[in-house]
């Protein structure tokens, strides 16, 4: 795919659960697009991720639950760099189990990192874009935040919730320059979600998507560049799912 490399130049971007799969590419689609990316996810492998991404990048551990580490985070990198243009809410989990067995701690951790942790990040950088008039906010949803699927039922309701407070936000925001939107991408073939879709499995999910195939990271992450860039100005408030049109059928 061809790109522009001055796209974002002088932009500063944030992505959380940036050590690996999806936010490891959104961190490279925005890096080969010329903005400087602060890495952060609560596990140290970030500060490799962002070494190979190059000198200009800089990488926090911060657990998007810890709201007294996300606005140290978020102080730390503003006063590095100046500003954050813009935050890709990326870091989540999901535990799948039947929802007459899932533990309300695990129903409790979902919440926590997947739709409160979004909220901690969004709020602690919010305020800087307001003030400048200037920003963009895309949180990565699912597919499950549309529509049910086993034993998904905390992961489900967590992406749901996203949807919910990404419409919000959008109203209260918007009218000071900030638009936020959400992604929802099908099944994407990362390390992790690759060994839960092997085989048989894997084959069936795939021959239901009407594209027949999973999404790469790095379609997920050119769909968060456009969101985040020039010509999605008037985008705001949408929730725009990658999924090959499986939720369509
Ligand atoms: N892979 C898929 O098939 C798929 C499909 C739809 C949506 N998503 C969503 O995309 C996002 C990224 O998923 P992925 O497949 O790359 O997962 P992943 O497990 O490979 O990466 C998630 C990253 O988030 C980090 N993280 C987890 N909890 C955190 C916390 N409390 N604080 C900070 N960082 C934390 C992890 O350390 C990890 O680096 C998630 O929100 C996920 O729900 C993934």
């Amino acid at each position: 795919m061809k790109i522009n490399e001055s796209e974002f130049e002088g932009r500063v971007v944030m992505v959380t659960g940036a050590a690996g799969g999806i936010g490891q590419a959104m961190a490279e689609a925005f890096a080969a697009r010329g903005a400087t990316v602060i890495l952060t996810d609560r596990s140290d492998a970030v500060q490799a991720t962002a070494e190979n991404l190059g000198s200009r990048h800089r990488a926090y551990v911060m657990d998007v639950c810890d709201e007294a580490g996300i606005i140290e985070t978020v102080r730390s990198a503003e006063s590095a760099l100046g500003r954050i243009d813009v935050l890709i809410n990326n870091a989540g989990i999901g535990v799948l189990a039947p929802a007459e067995s899932l533990s309300a701690e695990i129903w409790d951790r979902h919440m926590d990192v997947n739709l409160k942790g979004a909220f901690l990040v969004a709020r602690a950088v919010a305020p800087g874009m307001l003030e400048r008039g200037y920003g963009r906010i895309v949180n990565i949803a699912s597919q499950a935040a549309v529509i049910g699927i086993e034993g998904h039922v905390a992961y489900c309701a967590s992406k749901a919730g996203l949807l919910g407070m990404t419409k919000c936000m959008a109203l209260e925001w918007a009218p000071r320059g900030v638009t936020v939107n959400a992604i929802s991408p099908t099944v994407v073939e990362t390390d992790l979600a690759l060994v839960g879709w092997a085989g048989e499995k894997g084959e069936r999910a795939r021959a239901a998507i009407p594209t027949r195939r999973f999404a790469q990271p790095w379609e997920i992450a050119a769909a968060a560049c456009f969101l985040s860039g020039e010509g999605a100005a008037m985008v705001n408030g949408e929730n725009m799912l990658v999924d090959g049109g499986y939720t369509v059928i």
